[in-house]
């Protein structure tokens, strides 16, 4: 059997965002969204897992695991509660957790855009108003200024495209607008605006720490290989993959400046064209046949990572999963997952991909948006009562892995 060794210094890390994790965040848009009933489970953000008041203990964790990168968000609206007025408390904050993952040997990796708004920014019409990129872009350079010297990588925004999609066409995350796609198509050229901007100050504030987004793809395949679904399939993911320029064209998301591509991937669906519901309705989305499913509904196929990661490799980048996971109560169906996806990620190394770190979503069972608590995809498991923390079979695995940079020999 050949070693499945990963490439000396590969990065080896898991991920999460502030509002999943930390508890307390009252001053954002999804905590007006809970109040207002948006949660489906009625569960609360606060205290999540309370992380921001046991990033130590949490940060032993990772280390337990052998990971050497975490992959994390700065809630916006801590820092900059008032517009321009800006929280040193929370900057301070955000230093002691930066220095502390230094210290224990793990890279951060940091997003500043991850899903949450401040409520002053949302309340003048958030991402789909003009000055949108304009106030994102202060909140970037104070941050720049003050913890600049700590991250090992930014990352703008996460997933563009979901975030669109989520808020303004199906409705299930703030602002709550179904099939609005003028204000879709408003959001994600504000926030392509408001990365080259960021890309901009951030190359000069910190011009050591390379940049990128954190890409969603999703995944669409034919339901059949007949033309008019392969064209409808087509269709589909172009419009996922593309956002609209400065210049009023639409342009993939792994074509903006960027110092590497980050990759979120969990799943891919089918698509058939259906004459029957032409226009808005023209196509049926379904999950690919014979995979198995997570408690999320989402198929599950290892493959599907190599060939994304394989589409990445004319764009010239280097290339960080920033996000993959699975969410189950089922912790053997996680461990069977983590060895089968990191084969493909191996794989396509092989194939000459030039793939630098994997980070797993997510190191500990969170609060997962509108799901709230029912969506375990953590390595880690948190007592919802206790705040216990407890090592899954899946998160000592995975520290194997990490620990020897390459897949065990045996399997499980
Ligand atoms: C991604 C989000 C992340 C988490 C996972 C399951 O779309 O970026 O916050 O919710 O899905």
């Amino acid at each position: 059997m050949t070693t499945r060794s990963f490439p000396p210094g590969f990065l080896w890390g898991t991920a999460a965002a502030a509002h999943q994790v930390e508890g307390g965040n009252h001053g954002n848009d999804w905590w007006d969204w809970e109040q207002q009933g948006g949660i489906l489970t009625g569960d609360s953000s606060d205290p999540a897992c309370d992380h921001y008041h046991r990033f130590r203990q949490d940060i032993q964790l990772l280390r337990q695991m052998h990971t050497n990168a975490h992959r994390l968000s700065l809630e916006w609206s801590r820092i900059e509660p008032l517009e321009g007025q800006f929280d040193g408390g929370e900057l301070a904050h955000y230093r002691e957790v930066l220095t502390e993952l230094r210290e224990q040997g793990v890279t951060p990796m940091v997003t500043l855009h991850h899903f949450t708004s401040p409520t002053w920014f949302t309340r003048r019409g958030g991402w789909a108003a003009s000055g949108a990129p304009a106030a994102f872009s202060n909140f970037v350079r104070r941050v720049a200024m003050v913890v600049g010297d700590l991250p090992g990588f930014w990352v703008t925004l996460n997933e563009p495209n979901i975030y669109a999609l989520q808020g303004w066409i199906l409705g299930e995350f703030p602002p709550g607008r179904r099939g609005d796609l003028r204000g879709a198509h408003r959001v994600l050229a504000n926030m392509y605006r408001a990365h080259l901007l960021a890309y901009q100050d951030l190359r000069r504030l910190t011009p050591r720490v390379p940049v990128g987004i954190a890409h969603h793809k999703l995944l669409f395949l034919p339901a059949q290989p007949r033309l008019r679904d392969r064209a409808a399939a087509g269709l589909a993911q172009a419009l996922m993959d593309r956002w609209p320029t400065t210049r009023g064209r639409l342009q993939k998301v792994v074509a903006a400046p960027a110092d590497f591509l980050g990759l979120n991937h969990y799943t891919a669906q089918t698509v058939a064209f259906d004459a029957l519901h032409p226009g808005r309705q023209f196509m049926r989305r379904s999950n690919p046949p014979e995979r198995p499913t997570t408690d999320f509904g989402w198929a599950v196929d290892a493959n599907w990572m190599r060939r994304c990661l394989l589409e990445l490799i004319p764009r010239g980048l280097p290339v960080y999963v920033t996000e993959n996971g699975i969410a189950t109560s089922d912790d053997d169906m996680r461990q069977r997952f983590l060895l089968d996806v990191l084969d493909q990620v191996w794989e396509a190394i092989e194939a000459h991909a030039d793939v630098r770190g994997y980070f797993h979503w997510s190191s500990m069972d969170n609060f997962e948006w509108a799901r709230g608590y029912s969506m375990r995809f953590g390595l880690v498991a948190v007592d919802r009562q206790t705040q216990e923390r407890t090592v899954k079979s899946s998160g000592h695995l995975y520290g194997r892995i990490c620990r020897d940079n390459q897949l065990p020999l045996d399997g499980l």
